[in-house]
């Protein structure tokens, strides 16, 4: 038996590779230098994509190239890269990596809130500077007495919740459902769960149903005193809505961990000193990421070894419970 052929779209985290290598013939796009010719010639062997939310939207045009794809593998929880009802349009399965980053991404978070509520980034300038011969650093916020907003009370959100219940903080949250088994207090609307803290934290996956969820209304209603955290996706905050409020210092700061259009920072963002800027690293440790890279892998195995992929994502759920093309 020919080992299927599968399609890597750019350079991922050596453990997939690794792990594909001894059973399937791995094409690296990046490396083509004719990519048409390429996929002219070899498009029509592919049965699996290896790709990533970091590398931008598996498109359309690429999927019309490849007649025999049957799974796109994604590495990341989040798989706003890929459009996963069209995909299952065309019988293709689409799998993420949840559940294997939820610790990583959840200390991330808290790390983040107490560096932007008690300026840790700021202070280490400071002392790098020279500052403290001067002078003591400011006196900054606290997470004293706070009452915490979490947009997304999913795998990564319930992690946050748990860990910021040791902190003596008050934890509500807001989904586009109630989770009566939670003991946390649900707003039926992101306004009210706003109005009723002082800081939001966003956690929900990114494309179209999230885009620009905290915009002007939202963030106006999380008042002076209040701090926004996103790790979620740059498309979930109105950046420029974001800028102004800081600005005008009708919020009092933010913590990011993404962009709208990252790797690129609006210099606005770069200028402000109320906030703390992270180059989207939420599950960015060794450990994690080879765990998230194996699941990838286990999930292009399995689907050609079993016809089940490990961790498919819901819109491609209907897929699986039909016979199985090639299986
Ligand atoms: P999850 O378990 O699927 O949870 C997503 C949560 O978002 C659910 O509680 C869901 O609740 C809520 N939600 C979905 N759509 C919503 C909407 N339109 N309005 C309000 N709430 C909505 O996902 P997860 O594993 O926790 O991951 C969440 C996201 O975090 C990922 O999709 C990814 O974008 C992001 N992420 C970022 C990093 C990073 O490095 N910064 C790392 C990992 C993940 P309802 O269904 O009740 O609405
Ligand atoms: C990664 C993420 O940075 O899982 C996600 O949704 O945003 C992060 O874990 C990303 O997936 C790497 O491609």
């Amino acid at each position: 038996m020919p080992k299927p052929d599968i399609l890597m779209t750019a350079p991922m985290h050596p453990s997939v590779a690794q792990a594909l290598e001894p059973h399937f013939t791995l094409h690296r796009l990046w490396e083509q230098d004719d990519k048409d010719s390429f996929l002219d010639a070899t498009g029509p062997r592919v049965r699996g994509i290896a790709t990533s939310t970091l590398f931008g939207r598996v498109e359309d045009a690429l999927l019309d190239r490849l007649p025999a794809l049957e799974i796109i593998a994604s590495f990341g929880v989040g798989y706003d890269n890929v459009d996963a009802v069209s995909a299952a349009r065309r019988g293709v399965v689409v799998t993420n990596t949840p559940g294997v980053l939820d610790d990583e991404v959840a200390d991330l978070t808290v790390g983040l809130l107490l560096a932007t509520l008690r300026q840790i980034p700021q202070a280490d300038r400071f002392l790098r500077d020279g500052q403290w011969l001067g002078g003591s650093f400011p006196l900054s916020p606290t997470l004293r007495g706070r009452k915490i907003g979490i947009l997304g009370l999913g795998n990564i959100g319930k992690a946050v919740a748990r860990r910021l219940q040791a902190f003596g903080v008050t934890i509500a949250y807001h989904g586009r459902s109630v989770q009566p088994d939670m003991p946390y207090e649900f707003h039926s609307t992101l306004v009210s769960l706003a109005s009723a803290c002082d800081v939001l934290i966003a956690i929900v996956p990114g494309g179209a149903n999230t885009t620009h969820l905290i915009d002007r209304t939202v963030l106006a209603a999380l008042g002076p005193d209040g701090v926004l955290i996103n790790v979620s996706r740059g498309s979930v905050v109105d950046e420029t809505a974001l800028i102004a409020a800081l600005e005008a210092q009708t919020i009092l700061a933010a913590g990011l961990d993404v962009f709208e259009n990252e790797p690129r920072v609006p210099q606005a963002l770069l200028d402000l000193p109320n906030l703390v800027l992270l180059p989207h690293i939420g599950s960015a440790s060794v450990h994690t990421r080879a765990a998230m890279g194996q699941l990838v892998a286990d999930n292009l195995l399995t689907w050609f070894a079993t016809g089940q992929p490990v961790t498919p994502v819901h819109e491609s759920s209907h897929l699986l419970s039909a016979p199985l093309r090639g299986h």
